[in-house]
């Protein structure tokens, strides 16, 4: 299948323009909130990485980035919300600002184990920043700082995110209709 062919049957939802403002302006927030400071930006791979390049350079400070890989079975199976780190960080984040990206908030059961396991290793604070969350079926036990959009329980592609591994280069945001 083409491409094109693929792209048909996508609704957009954030054109690449609307992103580009949204987070943007996230931008100026983390820079104003963290100024003289250096905060650490720990994405999830994969989905973060788009959301992750284009925020990071949104932001006006000397910054660090990191990642962690999570596999999470439970979510789309058992809902059991058992998640397994497969790439762990490089930096360690004892004393560290750290601020974690995520593309979308689905239950919530994968930050939910990424902030444990920050916490765990003592940060000087911990922040989070999701470019979507689909507040209903979040389970998230502390609130996004920095989102972009809040989203119906819809199954969205592009903009680093995936359907079986397709669409993650789309630069924008649709649902698979
Ligand atoms: P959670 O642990 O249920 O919050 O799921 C979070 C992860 O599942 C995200 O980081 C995404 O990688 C993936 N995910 C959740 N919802 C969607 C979606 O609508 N489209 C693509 N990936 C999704
Ligand atoms: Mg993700």
């Amino acid at each position: 299948m083409r491409e094109n062919e693929r792209e048909r049957s996508i609704r957009i939802l954030y054109t690449q323009e609307e992103i580009q403002r949204r987070v943007q302006r996230m931008g100026r927030r983390i820079s104003l909130d963290y100024a003289g400071r250096t905060p650490l930006f720990v994405g999830a791979l994969r989905g973060c990485f788009v959301f992750m390049a284009d925020l990071v350079r949104s932001i006006d400070l000397p910054v660090r980035v990191d990642f962690v890989e999570l596999s999470s079975y439970g979510e789309k199976l058992y809902s059991s919300g058992e998640v397994r780190i497969l790439k762990d960080l490089r930096e360690d984040p004892a004393g560290r600002d750290v601020i974690l990206v995520e593309d979308i908030v689905d239950t919530g059961h994968t930050l939910n184990f990424m902030v444990d396991h920050i916490l765990q290793r003592g940060p000087a604070s911990l922040r989070i920043a999701a470019m979507l969350v689909k507040e209903e079926k979040s389970r998230l036990r502390r609130p996004v700082d920095y989102s972009g959009y809040s989203i119906e329980d819809l199954f969205v592609v592009g903009y680093g995110m995936d359907a079986a591994e397709n669409f993650r280069n789309l630069p924008y945001i649709g649902v698979l209709e």
